[in-house]
């Protein structure tokens, strides 16, 4: 057995010769010095996250050669100004984490019709402060059901309804220039079963092989359905799908979406090709989607397994290489202990932090913030280059993925208090605010996650007065407790659920179309009436994200807990203990007292950031119904 610094090596010559012998090599020799600069600096990583995945194949070296070439290729077709970019995001790895950073996320075509449209927007995304924009998948799907675009079938091509290549670069640009990050989603659990490896794959040509799970029989679909998660239930049972020739094929998500095999090289030197050339649109945030179901084995979950972290570290120092301005986001929605696994500097810099997003909507029903406290407390604290993305509402539906073992330490049982959170977001519980719609309703299991816009859950729907501060409230949260916070665009001027994805044949069987509804133009044309639903959404968010942009105590993702004395008052402290600013938020609908005593360590008068109003603590606080005080303890 060779030990890996010789395989490493060997392994290195064989790639460096095998390059330096390209003719293009020279041609682009300056392309080729900075290529070879990073490519030794992360080569070693590289080969360690490879090795345990494919170095046990005789072809290991030529997988490797072929890999590198595909990186090299993808280096010299780089544009200038990104590798100028690259440089200066290696000279600041911590850029992402200012205080400065903000995100949205939108449709093209709901939001801007397309994305010439979007670019029509640059000026709404300044007005707003945002740093970071999300779009989603953009690239060219199966016409009727894509899954919202997470259905690829070309990584080169954007869906013609939306535009061309030439515009989402020249998109890309132009957000660049107003300081704006372009996020795109890299899809790369599954293509859609109109790609042409699919198409190839079924058809038998060699090259495709073994791209996909193909099974002639249910033998082994039934032994791996054993163990695995169903994650569409209503699309079809188990993970399968059958072709019309009678095979099956493994689907996670819909029976167009087939998964990727990555324990076949080729794959993931196709799929490295495809992220670079996403890179080299000018895409600075790569979100990952699905990360937890990129590796099976029989007999497991298939979920969350070590060789999924192993694939997207690999991905990582690819793009360290090739595209270093690049950073990846994880999209796991999974147990959060296997959430914080993918967050690392080596494999994903920022992660969504949907332990927040669920907790803020479980405090808002049970006015308690036992759960958010504790996980704030305990789950919150990341390695310091690397950071939450954290969010009130996503495209995707709510799911309850706290910890059981949290919630019962603090006499909450998972199973009836998701039951309960449930009926409460679907009002099937008297009282409730919300409006929200089931989905992926499961008997079977009991398993049950929710729909709706920030708006419909929070009661904007049926005009209680109280719903804007509860939107402001959530978003708060996001805004100040660390790491980079996102806006769904539409949230900020209230934008209700829209029930219109039901006369869509395509869409009428997903409720998560229920929540990505349409630019609606009245609502933003009220946004800066103060009197208005909209206008009170939209002035809260302002006000929060001009002060959080302003005060540098709000940079990073560390926070430190602080007990408030009231079961319904959220508290912690950013920054530096004695240089800090206390933030406290009241979730229940009625007023709330803090208590003298929880204040003894903190300055008498505090002036609250956000209505730029002093008060006194020494006496206890007092909070409004859904109120929020960012305190300002810094000494003057
Ligand atoms: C991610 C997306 C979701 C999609 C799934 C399959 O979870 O957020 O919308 O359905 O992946 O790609
Ligand atoms: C599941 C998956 C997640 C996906 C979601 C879509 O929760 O874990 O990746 O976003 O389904 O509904």
């Amino acid at each position: 057995m060779l030990t890996i610094a010789h395989q490493t090596q060997l392994a290195h010559q064989h790639v460096k010769t095998q390059l330096a012998a390209r003719p293009e090599a020279k041609a682009a020799r300056k392309a080729w010095k900075a290529f070879a600069t990073r490519l030794e600096a992360h080569f070693p990583t590289l080969l360690a996250e490879l090795a345990p995945l494919y170095g046990a194949r005789a072809d290991f070296l030529d997988f490797l050669a072929s890999l590198l070439a595909t990186a090299f290729d993808a280096w010299n077709a780089r544009p200038a100004d990104l590798q100028a970019l690259d440089v200066q995001r290696e000279k600041d790895p911590r850029w992402f984490q200012s205080q400065k950073m903000l995100g949205g996320v939108c449709y093209v075509d709901l939001f801007a019709g397309n994305l010439k449209g979007v670019q029509k927007q640059i000026p709404y995304f300044k007005e707003l402060g945002l740093t970071y924009l999300h779009l989603m998948p953009l690239f060219k799907c199966p016409a009727g059901n894509s899954d919202g675009g997470y259905a690829v079938s070309s990584y080169r091509e954007v869906n013609p309804a939306l535009g061309s290549m030439a515009d989402l670069q020249e998109l890309a640009a132009a957000l660049r220039a107003e300081g704006i990050s372009l996020v795109l989603d890299f899809i790369f659990n599954h293509t859609s079963d109109e790609h042409a490896w699919a198409t190839g794959c079924v058809a038998g040509d060699p090259q495709y092989a073994d791209f996909y799970y193909l099974f002639p029989d249910r033998t082994l679909p039934d032994a791996y359905d054993q163990t695995v998660r169903e994650i569409f239930p209503d699309q079809h049972p188990g993970a399968f799908s059958q072709l019309p020739d009678g095979r099956w094929v493994w689907t996670t998500f819909n029976s167009f979406q087939w998964d990727l095999n990555y324990s076949n090289p080729a794959v993931f030197t196709a799929m490295a090709g495809e992220m670079l050339a996403i890179a080299n649109l000018g895409t600075e945030f790569l979100r990952m989607d699905a990360v937890a179901f990129v590796w099976k084995r029989l007999g497991t979950v298939c979920e969350n397994l070590p060789e999924a972290h192993t694939v997207i570290r690999a991905f990582s120092a690819l793009v360290r290489i090739a595209a270093p301005a690049m950073l990846f986001k994880s999209e796991a929605i999974v147990h959060p202990d296997d959430v914080v696994k993918y967050i690392s500097p080596q494999e994903c810099q920022l992660s969504y932090n949907p332990l927040q997003m669920a907790l803020l909507w479980n405090s808002l029903a049970t006015r308690e913030v036992n759960l958010l406290q504790q996980a704030l407390e305990q789950r919150h604290n990341l390695d310091p280059d690397t950071c939450w993305v954290n969010y009130v509402r996503s495209h995707d539906d709510i799911g309850w993925t706290f910890a059981d073992e949290d919630a019962i330490q603090l006499g909450i049982h998972g199973f009836p208090h998701r039951q309960f959170l449930n009926r409460f977001y679907v009002n099937r519980f008297d009282g409730s605010f919300a409006r929200g719609v089931p989905f992926q309703d499961n008997p079977a299991t009991g398993d049950c996650r929710i729909s709706g816009t920030s708006a419909s859950l929070t009661g904007v729907e049926q005009g209680d007065p109280l719903a804007p501060a509860r939107v402001v409230l959530l978003y708060s949260v996001a805004l100040s407790s660390g790491g980079m916070p996102l806006i769904y665009l539409g949230d900020e001027v209230g934008t209700p659920n829209d029930n219109r994805y039901l006369n869509d044949p395509a869409k009428a069987g997903d409720s998560r179309w229920v929540h990505r509804p349409a630019r609606v133009a009245s609502l933003y044309a009220q946004r800066k009436k103060t009197h208005t639903v909209p206008g009170q959404i939209f002035h809260g968010l302002r006000r929060m994200v001009e002060v959080r942009s302003a005060n540098a105590v709000f940079a990073g993702g560390h926070l430190t807990g602080f007990r408030a004395g009231n079961p319904s008052v959220l508290g912690y402290l950013r920054g530096m203990p004695g240089q800090h600013v206390l933030v406290l938020a009241n979730f229940s609908d009625l007023p709330q007292t803090c208590p003298a005593v929880v204040f003894s360590a903190q300055p008498a008068e505090a002036v609250d950031l956000l209505s730029g109003k002093p008060r006194a603590l020494h006496d206890g606080v007092a909070l409004a119904p859904y109120e929020v005080l960012w305190l300002d303890c810094r000494a003057a």
